[in-house]
C-alpha cells in the first residue's frame, strides 16, 4: 500500500520551529510528507531543514517547477493538509479564498481533510475578523484546532499557543481515518435539529436557552461528508450554512415539531440535538408589556410543549427509523440519562455534563452514547466532530 500523502503547509510565525516536530512524528510513522511553507515561516525555519525532515523538495511559490503544475497537482493529491502554525494572515487568505502562494494554492486545490492549527497572539486570535475567517473555514468543512493558553512570544501569555506536536499529530491521524472511512450514510436521508428553541412573551422577549448549536451543525456537516442526504433544523442559530445540507430555520418548539415531522416522513434517522423548551408563555402579548408604577409583575403562566422526540420515537414515520436523542444533565448523568432513554422511546441517547462552563458554546465535547439495548459507548474529550462520528457509526450499524 502506498503512504498517506500529507502537505504540511508552515505559516510565518515564530512556531514554525514547532512544526519540525509534527513534520518528525509524521514521516516516522510512515506518511509522505510534502512540506509547503508560506515566504515569511522560511524567515522563522529554513527550506533546507524542511527538505531534509522530509526528503521531498520544498517551494513557496508557484513559479518553481513549473513544468509540473506544482499549485494544482500537490493538492489534489494529497490525503490530508496539516497547516501549522496558521497565522491569522493565513486564516484570512484561506477564508477569503485566496491563491497568492503554493500554499494557498494548495488549500483551494485540495478535496481532502484540512487542519488548521493556530497560533498567534490573544489579540489577534480573539479579534472579530480573525473569529469570522475561522468559522467560515469550520463551516466549509475545515478542522481549526483550538490555540493553547499559555506562554506567548516575549512576556505575555494568555490564548494562542500553538497546539502541542503531539496534540496535532492525534488530529491528523484521525482525520486521515475519517477521510479514508467508506460513505456508508449514502443513500440514506438524515434529519438533525439544532441550536435552542425560543418562546416569545411579547415582540420583543423571549424564553430561551443557552445552546449555540455547533454539536447539531457538526452532525450535519459529517453526515454528509459520509454521504447522507442531510435537512438541518436550525433553531436560532448563528452559523453559516453547511455546504451541501438542506437548512430549514425555526424558532419556536411548535415550530420545530412541524418542521421535524414533515422533513421525517422518508428519513432514515433523526436526530433531536436541539435544546427544546419544555414551556411556553401561555399568552403571547402581541404589544410590549410595560412595567407600570406601583405595580408588581404579573406571574408568568406557562403552558407545556409537545416532546417531539417521545413523539417521533413513539410514531415513527418509516420502519427501521433510527431515533436519536440528546440529554444534557448537571448531575447524576448517566443514571438520568438511563431514565430519559426509556421515557423518551429513543434508540440512542447521547448525555453529557452541562454547566456553567461546560459545553454550551464550547468547540470540544464529551459524552457517554447510551443505546436502548443497554449499549453504552463514551466518546473521550475531543472535538464535537468527533461526538458526530461516533453517533453516525452507531446509526450506520442500526440502518444495517
Ligand atoms: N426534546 C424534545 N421536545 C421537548 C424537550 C426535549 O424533543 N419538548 C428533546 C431534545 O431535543 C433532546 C431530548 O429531548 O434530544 C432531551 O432533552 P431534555 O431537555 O434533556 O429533556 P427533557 O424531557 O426536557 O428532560 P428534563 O426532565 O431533564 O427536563
Amino acid at each position: 500500500m502506498s503512504k498517506p500523502r500529507v502537505v504540511l503547509g508552515v505559516g510565518g510565525g515564530i512556531a514554525a520551529y514547532k512544526a519540525c516536530e509534527l513534520l518528525r512524528r509524521l514521516t516516522e510513522s510512515g506518511h509522505e510528507v510534502r512540506v509547503v511553507p508560506t515566504a515569511s515561516a522560511l524567515r522563522f525555519v529554513g527550506a533546507a531543514t524542511w527538505a531534509a525532515l522530509s526528503g521531498q523538495p520544498v517551494a513557496t511559490e508557484v513559479w518553481d517547477s513549473v513544468d509540473e503544475v506544482p499549485h494544482v497537482r500537490i493538492g489534489k493529491a494529497a490525503d490530508l493538509v496539516v497547516v501549522a502554525p496558521a497565522t491569522a494572515d493565513l486564516l484570512a487568505r484561506a477564508a477569503h479564498g485566496l491563491a497568492d502562494d503554493l500554499l494557498t494554492n494548495t488549500l483551494l486545490t485540495a478535496r481532502c481533510p484540512v487542519l488548521f492549527a493556530p497560533a498567534m497572539h490573544t489579540e489577534m486570535w480573539e479579534h472579530p475578523a480573525t473569529r469570522e475567517n475561522v468559522t467560515t473555514l469550520r463551516s466549509r468543512g475545515a478542522v481549526v484546532l483550538e490555540p493553547a493558553s499559555g506562554r506567548l512570544t516575549g512576556a505575555d501569555t494568555g490564548r494562542g499557543r500553538l497546539p502541542e506536536p503531539a496534540e496535532i499529530f492525534d488530529a491528523c491521524r484521525r482525520l486521515l481515518a475519517r477521510g479514508a472511512r467508506e460513505p456508508d450514510l449514502a443513500g440514506r436521508h438524515v434529519v438533525v435539529s439544532a441550536g435552542g428553541t425560543r418562546e416569545p412573551l411579547d415582540p420583543v422577549r423571549y424564553l430561551g436557552n443557552r445552546s449555540s448549536g455547533k454539536q447539531g451543525y457538526a452532525l450535519a456537516r459529517t453526515a454528509a461528508a459520509r454521504g447522507a442526504r442531510v435537512t438541518l433544523l436550525a433553531a436560532n442559530t448563528a452559523l453559516p450554512d453547511p455546504a451541501g445540507v438542506d437548512v430549514v430555520p425555526v424558532g419556536t418548539a411548535v415550530q420545530l415539531r412541524e418542521a421535524l415531522l414533515k422533513a421525517a416522513t422518508d428519513a432514515d434517522a433523526v436526530v433531536m440535538a436541539a435544546a427544546v423548551a419544555d414551556f411556553r408563555p401561555a399568552v403571547y402579548a402581541p404589544a410590549k408589556i410595560k412595567k407600570r408604577d406601583g405595580q408588581e409583575p404579573e406571574p408568568l403562566a406557562l403552558v407545556r410543549n409537545p416532546d417531539i422526540l417521545a413523539e417521533a420515537a413513539a410514531d415513527r414515520a418509516r420502519p427501521g427509523q433510527v431515533v436519536v436523542g440528546f440529554a444534557a444533565e448537571t448531575d447524576d448523568v448517566l443514571a438520568n440519562g438511563r431514565a430519559k432513554l426509556r421515557r423518551k422511546g429513543c434508540d440512542l441517547l447521547v448525555v453529557n455534563e452541562v454547566g456553567e462552563r461546560r459545553t454550551f458554546g464550547a468547540e470540544d465535547n464529551e459524552a457517554v452514547i447510551l443505546g436502548s439495548d443497554g449499549s453504552e459507548t463514551p466518546v473521550p474529550h475531543g472535538p464535537k466532530e468527533a461526538l458526530a462520528d461516533a453517533v453516525w457509526d452507531l446509526v450506520a450499524a442500526r440502518l444495517g
